[in-house]
């Protein structure tokens, strides 16, 4: 893995919009799309490089990494609907909503669903970058801990503590947070050609230790990062703070990208 630690949040985003940038004009680019804060400040920087006429995801598709199961279609939390707001609407990044591909949890059989949707992201030729969040208990889509490493999209329960986390976007109330997703598995997600994992704040500090440092265990679901030969993390100091080698890993970013 390449660690990029970043002194904010915003040269983070700024990393992965470059990343995304340079790559999106290979014919059939397919970019697999995280939900959560973390990733938004990335999304304005794709739809400010759109307006500028930097980048166009018009003939890109997109895969969501994972849908709630039972919460309603209008819903503003859905993710299709977070999606929509953040890459599609009035114009955003380019990409249509035709392109824009998420689990259908709508249909009543999640479990078909996880199925098809995995076939999907094959069919697509699969998924060129994928960026990625973490959670804090560790988990990338909605991978919770204690799952398969090899897993595909399949249906979850969400673990109280990322309910807790997630309880901000459902009015503080823990009760309205779904229990259910649909998630693309661990196994999905290594398929992708490239990993870029982005995460920021002091609330992120043991998963990335975990994630970079640690032994690869299903007790921290990121981990299985360290199988795949192009993953990239791109974090910032707060959330860095508990990397032993964080200064190897800056003298190697340096080293590799500013010589
Ligand atoms: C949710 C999403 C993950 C995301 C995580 C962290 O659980 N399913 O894809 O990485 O939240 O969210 P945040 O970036 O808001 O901390």
């Amino acid at each position: 893995m390449h660690i990029g630690i970043f002194a904010t949040p915003d040269d983070a985003a700024d990393e992965a919009a470059k990343i995304i940038i340079d790559a999106h004009t290979r014919p059939g680019f397919v970019l697999g799309v995280a939900t959560g804060s973390t990733p938004l400040p990335l999304y304005t920087r794709l739809r400010k490089a759109h307006a500028d006429g930097k980048s166009d995801l018009s003939g890109a598709q997109a895969f969501a990494l994972d849908e709630y199961v039972g919460i309603a279609a209008d819903h503003p939390e859905r993710y299709r609907n977070v999606l929509l707001t953040e890459l599609v609407k009035d114009g955003g990044t380019g990409l249509t909503d035709e392109a824009l591909h998420t689990p259908n949890a709508l249909t009543g059989d999640p479990y078909k669903a996880a199925e098809e949707y995995d076939a999907s992201i094959r069919e697509a030729g699969g998924v060129d970058i994928q960026i990625l969040g973490i959670g804090a208990d560790g988990h990338i889509g909605f991978n919770e801990p204690g799952g398969s490493l090899t897993s595909r999209t399949n249906v979850g329960a969400l673990t109280e503590q990322t309910r807790r986390d997630n309880a901000r976007f459902f009015d503080d109330d823990i009760d309205k947070v779904p229990t259910q997703c649909v998630t693309q598995g661990l196994g999905t997600i290594m398929e992708a050609r490239q990993l870029v994992l982005l995460a920021t704040g002091a609330a992120k500090a043991d998963a990335v230790r975990e994630l970079v440092e640690g032994g690869i265990s299903a007790r921290w679901p990121a981990t299985i990062m360290q199988m795949h030969t192009n993953a990239i993390v791109l974090v910032d100091e707060p959330a860095a703070a508990k990397l032993e080698l964080a200064d190897y890993y800056k003298a190697q970013w340096k080293a590799l990208h500013q010589a």
